[in-house]
Parts: structure tokens; sequence; C-alpha cells
């Protein structure tokens, strides 16, 4: 069966930045920027995203364009076929993401729904603090929610590449850009908002510690969709012509862009009206409720912030389905068969997560925390940073030649291609290394 294929770079820059712009660069990171000290926490994370984290998604794009093949099938096209164990954690990771993400992009669209219908109208903090804890216990809905998220997805992934895929990013990204831009203008135009910015954008490096560098950089690779084979299989579907630099570039260009958007989005509005910027994950699903109940004209610019987030989520959620698509159809199952199995697999596996914060609350799995929590956990400090070294050493060790030819051609590599090895040599792979050992406790910072 022929490849299917991008129908043009910029449909691939938006399917990639799709899947890396999502609840990582709109819930995570702002609450991330907010506990960590705020500007001097978005400085060492632009280092990280724009050395290590660069290096690394070049290297999937690589890897993906020169064997057109989904990320396990790659590894044997190199005659390497150990290695294809990259692939099969990528597969396994992407199950262990979508079982939390799809819950919480669940939220989001119970967030759209009880914006829409005024639920929070004249509540405090407090009280929707507490009408948040009644949703996320509860037993039914969440699940509701998260089946009709994994739904949508479904049905995405269901249209293929060019059709599904590319030509649902194309029409979300450019929407989710323009609620940003909306959302920003909003906060930052509030009586109050100085202070917010002043706290993004003035860094204090007196907040910087070992584990402060160790989130960041976890935070880079979740953002940017590294470390489990999606950034590789979408570089798949790429024709030889594309510049593979360029794009992979621009696209960390774009997550970060947005990354930073939500923050001045956020914090500004945060506060604006005296609320904590250091919420922790509540700040969207609390505090900013709060806020906008507060803000003039707060009722559309909740409806259109839970929006976002849930064009966010979408666009991710469909490159985690994707790749299990990509390589289940090399199985003798139609892309029908794949993408429904795969969707109604990862529903159920969600499940345990949505239960985790009511009725299974109970039920410990990794360091005394809930399904959820402990999913989240395994992905940031354990999955995404041993497919990430394994990745950046096969490229700057076992094909490098190979690799260097696929991003410069037949000339003479330039000062950033070897750069670019040199990082994935030994920059990258001592990083993550320090990401392991922390996230194992085995060195404590
Ligand atoms: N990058 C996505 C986000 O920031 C999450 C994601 C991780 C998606 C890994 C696909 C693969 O929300």
């Amino acid at each position: 069966m022929k490849r299917e294929h991008w129908g043009s770079r910029l449909g691939f820059i938006m399917a990639a930045a799709g899947s890396a712009i999502g609840l990582g660069n709109i819930w995570k990171f702002p609450y991330m920027a907010g506990e960590n000290g705020g500007a001097a926490f978005i400085i060492i994370y632009l280092g990280i995203v724009f050395t290590i984290g660069l290096s690394l998604m070049l290297a999937e794009i690589t890897i993906g364009r020169h064997t057109q093949s989904d990320a396990i099938n790659a590894f044997k096209k190199f005659n390497r076929p150990a290695w294809s164990f990259i692939g099969i954690l990528g597969i396994v990771t992407a199950f262990v993401i979508f079982s939390f993400y799809s819950v919480v992009a669940g939220w989001t669209i119970a967030y759209v729904v009880k914006s829409a219908t005024g639920a929070f109208s004249g509540m405090d903090a407090a009280a929707i603090g507490d009408t948040f804890g009644g949703f996320v216990s509860s037993t039914v809905q969440p699940i509701v929610y998260h089946g009709i998220f994994a739904a949508l997805t479904v049905l995405v992934v269901l249209g293929g590449v060019s059709g599904g895929i590319e030509r649902a990013s194309k029409i979300l990204m450019p929407v989710l850009f323009l609620i940003l831009i909306a959302l920003v203008v909003r906060g930052v135009t509030l009586p109050g908002a100085e202070k917010g910015l002043e706290f993004f954008l003035s860094p204090d490096f007196s907040k910087i510690t070992a584990s402060t560098v160790m989130a960041a950089l976890g935070q880079a690779f979740f953002s940017l969709s590294l470390g489990m084979g999606v950034i590789l299989t979408y570089g798949s579907y790429l024709g030889k012509e594309a510049n593979i630099g360029r794009s992979a570039w621009q696209i960390a260009l774009l997550d970060t862009m947005v990354a930073i958007l939500a923050g001045l989005a956020i914090l500004p509005a945060v506060f604006a009206f005296n609320m904590d910027p250091a919420a922790g994950p509540g700040l969207t699903f609390v505090t900013l409720p709060a806020v906008f109940e507060a803000m003039p004209g707060g009722y559309f610019f909740s409806i259109i912030f839970f929006v976002l987030l849930t064009i966010a989520a979408l666009t991710s959620s469909i490159s985690l389905l994707e790749p299990i698509v990509s390589f289940f159809s090399t199985k003798g199952f139609t892309r029908t068969q794949a993408t429904i199995g795969a969707g109604v697999l990862a529903f159920l596996i969600g499940i345990p997560s949505s239960l985790s914060l009511g009725a299974w609350s109970d039920i410990h799995i990794i360091k005394g925390q809930g399904f959820l929590d402990s999913a989240s956990w395994l992905t940031d400090k354990i999955l995404l940073p041993v497919g990430g070294l394994l990745i950046c050493l096969f490229v700057g060790w076992v094909i490098t030649p190979i690799a260097i030819r696929e991003v410069s051609g037949e000339g003479e590599p330039s000062a950033l291609v070897k750069a670019w090895i040199f990082i994935l040599r030994f920059i990258a792979p001592i990083a993550i290394v320090m990401i392991l050992l922390t996230g194992l406790e085995i060195v404590t910072l």
C-alpha cells in the first residue's frame, strides 16, 4: 500500500505544532512558571527547548522521513531491529499519556458547557473550588466527557493523514491562535495586570534550583511531544523535498510562543484579581473561572478559553492515536479497525485515571499517588526521558552519517548540523540521565 503523505509542508507544520501545542502549554506551563519563580523558569525553559528539545525533534523527524515508516518498523529498516524497542515503548507511552490526557480534556469540554450555562455565576473562588472537586470526584460525568473527547479524537484520525489530521489542524490551529490573542489582550489590559506581567517577565534567579531545571526539561519533552515516536510518525509522512531542519525549528518556535502567550493570557489576570499564581493544577479549573466571574466580559472569555483548551487538547490527542494506528495498519488491520480498536482501548485505560479522583482515590500506584497522578509521573519522569535518551543515542551514535545526509543533503554539513550531532551525542544524554536519576530519587538535588 502506498504511504499517505501530507498535502503540503505547511500542513505538516500545522499538524506537528498541533501535536506539540496542548494541555502542556495552556494548562501546565503557566502553573509551572507560577510555582517556579516566573521569568527565571521561562529563561531556563527556553534554553532547554532550543538546544536539547530542538535537537531531539530534528532527530525524530530525520528517522521518520528517512524510513517512511511507523516508529517500530523504522528501526527495522535501518537493520537495527533491537532498537525497535523504542517504538514499542512509544506505543505504551501513547496509551499512558492518553489515559490522563483525555480525562483532563474531558473536563475542558465540561467547562465549556458549564461556562455557557452560567454554572459559576455569582460564585467566589472557594465555591468554584468545591464545584470542581465535586465534579472530578463524581463517577459518571467525567467518564462521559472523557468518552466524548476520545470519540472526537477517533473521528479525526479516521479521516486519515491529510484528509483528517491535516485538515483538522489547518482549521483548528488558526482558530486557536486567534482565541489566544484575544485572551492575551483581555488579560494584559485589566487594571492591576502589571504585577502579573512583572512576575512573568522579570527573572528572579534565586528561585532556580536543580529541581527547577529538571522540571523544565521534563516539561520541554512533554510540551514538544518528544521521546515517544509521535513526531517521528508525523515526519514519516513528509516527502523528500521538505526542509526538515527549518520545520523542526518552526514547530519548536510555535510551541514555545503559545506557552508564553498562554502565560500572558492567564497570569496577569490572576494577579489583577489578587489570586495565587502558584495554585498548581487547579489554576485553570478553579482560579481562572473565579477570575472570569470577576472580569468584565468574563462570560464570553470563559467560554472561548475552554474552547481553546479543548482544541489544543484535540490536536494533541490525535497525534497520540496516530502512531498506534500507523503501526497496526502494517499488521493487516484496516485504518478504520485500527483507529476504532485503539480508541476504545485508550478510552478504557483512561477510566481508572478518572475514577482515581473519586471512587478509587484510595488506590495508590506509584509513590502513594492514584492512577492519574501516577500516569503523569511515569510519563514525565521515566517514559519520555527513556525514549528521548534512546533516540538521541541512536541518531547521535548509531546512524550518524545517514542522519547527517538526511538533514544536509550531499554537501558538507554546516556548523549547526555539527552542533546538532554534538548535542545528541553528549549534552542531551547527560541531561536526560540527570532527569532519570532525580526522578527515581537515586540522586536527590
Ligand atoms: N505536547 C502535548 C501537550 O503539550 C502533549 C503530548 C505529549 C502529545 C506527547 C503527544 C505526545 O499537551
